[in-house]
């Protein structure tokens, strides 16, 4: 009998001009977070050399690209979206040329490389920020950023009574008393996307990538760059009356944003294939989010609808169903993912009481309470997450995953106060008490020995001890392991993704999705806990071993009919 492996031919080559344009249509793209990735110099950072020194891992769990969260220069006031210099490495984590060796590395397996581009904000140590501050009132060089007189008698309030998205007010004061915006951190400035020379910096730095073999970029906060800053500013509260959903709100998600990512577009298409992007645009609705995944703009945008939903048959059928309705008209692809460097992971949502209602938010409250692992259903949350990922590989359009699912990683809760990093943990942001280190605690890839194999000596973020149990290592032998099932889900992906279309099947029962994609391979998930039959055919993989052929509770099997 032939192996399945055998039998299955990949429909795509991928050697067609055609094909190489579109590679990113129904990618597996794996995010690294670089420094909590591999240590390769023992200084507790993770590094670009780290990450050419795991290219064979990439490459044995088979995933199509890699996204990398910030490498740049900076402070880290903000996990590196603080970027000191757009076009440049930062020093404590490698260099031009390490990069360079890192791309050509992961080209020569196959693996395309994305880069994180952060255009709504600087850092405050950005060579034209400081220049702004040691500039005058009204010069050009403060009309890169939004600088403005404060109220009061001597302008001694902010401009407005904004608050930031980590906490604590959007404006900060300068020495000669102005006021600069920032959505973000006081060390994150807005730049002033009305300003000519803030534009052409930006395709500078898309050209200096791109030109240096880069595949595409994920595009922070993609939907918050032009701003309407009229003479009287509105209110907070305001502005949280005001439609966000009409293009003209004026701080985000704007109509005029896109002609900027027109003339990025156009960048992106003088190369061969076009440079690839993808927009992080947490907007109101599909129908914002689809402008952004224009082919005349960046060409696709991250849906964070599953993100956000329970584990949930009937609340992912509608999701999926929306979004799917959304790219047909754009000509995009659907993104899907559960996990990233912003929220807790979907093992530990998924392992939180009440079962229904596991969101985010919920996740983020266990994290607050310091999350007791007691509390904390280890396993189950496990086996939920293994079985939405499963159904997630199946479905059409691009699939994101973040490092550390892959081993089965449960958030790290406990971390304490004085070794955490995030600045919504230290301002005290209304949506998040703890922030987000828990998901970004360097990877175990040893059971033992100091950091468990990030690096030779420390880690940057403190590792819990039960991290002994998901290395990488103890886990690459081991056929039952997390680390196989990611690898054996992603290796058969390749191999059946064709075409980009799929059709419900009905169940009879609303705990179960079943779908068909082209080519005969079916995707079946029980989000209940009681087992239930199979149609018939060959089963290809299933997250949990089937109990007599039936498909245990909370489990997806891929079939071949
Ligand atoms: C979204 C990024 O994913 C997040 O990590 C960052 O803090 C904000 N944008 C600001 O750049
Ligand atoms: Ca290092």
């Amino acid at each position: 009998m032939p192996t399945v492996a055998a039998e299955l031919q990949p429909h795509h080559q991928g050697d067609s001009p055609a094909d190489e344009a579109n590679w990113w249509r129904q990618a597996a793209v794996y995010q690294i977070y670089p420094r909590s990735f591999a240590d390769s110099n023992g200084d507790g950072i993770g590094d670009l050399p780290g990450i050419t020194a795991k290219v064979p891992y990439l490459k044995e769990l088979g995933v199509d690209a890699v996204w990398l969260s910030p490498f740049y220069p900076s402070a880290l006031a903000d996990g590196g979206y603080d970027v000191d210099d757009y076009r440049a490495v930062d020093p404590k984590i490698g260099t031009l040329q390490d990069f360079d060796g890192m791309v050509a590395a992961l080209h020569a397996v196959g693996i395309r490389v994305i880069v994180d581009i952060v255009p709504n904000h600087s850092s405050n140590r950005h060579a034209w920020f400081r220049e702004a501050l040691a500039a005058p009132k009204g010069s050009r060089a403060r009309d890169r950023y939004h600088f403005r007189d404060g109220k009061g008698m001597n302008g001694e309030l902010p401009p407005s009574d904004w608050v930031a998205a980590f906490g604590g007010p959007a404006w900060s004061r300068t020495p000669d008393g102005q006021w600069y915006l920032h959505t973000f951190t006081p060390e994150q400035p807005d730049w002033n996307w009305d300003n000519p020379e803030v534009r052409q910096d930006f395709l500078a730095t898309l050209g200096f990538w791109s030109d240096r073999g880069v595949d595409g970029f994920r595009v922070d906060v993609a939907n918050l760059l032009v701003k309407d800053l009229a003479e009287d500013l509105p209110s907070r509260a305001e502005l949280e009356l005001m439609d966000r959903d009409s293009g003209t709100h004026p701080l985000a998600d704007r109509d005029e944003v896109h002609e900027i990512y027109a003339e990025w577009r156009k960048v992106f298409n003088e190369y061969q294939p076009p440079r690839f992007a993808v927009a992080e645009a947490w907007v109101e609705s599909p129908v914002r989010r689809a402008k952004y995944a224009s082919p005349e703009g960046l060409g696709q945008a991250f849906s964070f609808d599953l993100l956000v939903a329970d584990f949930d048959a009937g609340q992912f059928r509608r999701i999926i169903s929306a979004n799917l309705e959304q790219v047909r008209l754009t000509g995009s692809t659907s993104t899907w993912v559960f996990s990233n460097h912003d929220v807790a992971r979907h093992a530990t949502r998924y392992g939180l009481e009440p079962l229904k209602g596991r969101k985010v938010k919920q996740g983020t409250e266990w994290v607050k309470a310091g999350g007791p692992r007691e509390t904390l259903d280890i396993d189950g949350g496990i086996r939920r997450a293994k079985a939405a990922t499963q159904f997630m590989l199946g479905l059409p359009g691009s699939a994101y995953l973040y490092q550390g699912e892959e081993l089965g990683l449960h958030e790290v809760a406990d971390i304490p106060a004085d070794a955490r990093q995030d600045p919504s943990f230290f301002r005290g942001a209304e949506w998040d008490g703890l922030g987000r280190d828990g998901c970004r605690v360097p990877l175990p890839w040893e059971p033992d020995g100091p950091s468990f194999g990030f690096g030779a000596n420390g880690a940057h973020l403190p590792q819990p001890a039960w991290f002994a149990d998901y290395a990488a290592s103890s886990q690459d032998s081991d056929a039952g392991s997390t680390l196989a099932f990611y690898r054996k889900a992603l290796a058969l992906r390749r191999l059946l993704q064709a075409g980009e279309s799929m059709v419900w099947i009905e169940t009879g029962n609303a705990d179960v999705l079943h779908f068909a994609r082209p080519g005969g391979w079916h995707v079946l998930t029980n989000f209940g806990t009681e087992p239930v039959d199979l149609p018939r055919g060959e089963v290809l993989l299933s997250s949990v071993p089937l109990n007599n052929g039936r498909l245990p509770g909370e489990a997806t099997a891929w079939i071949r009919v």
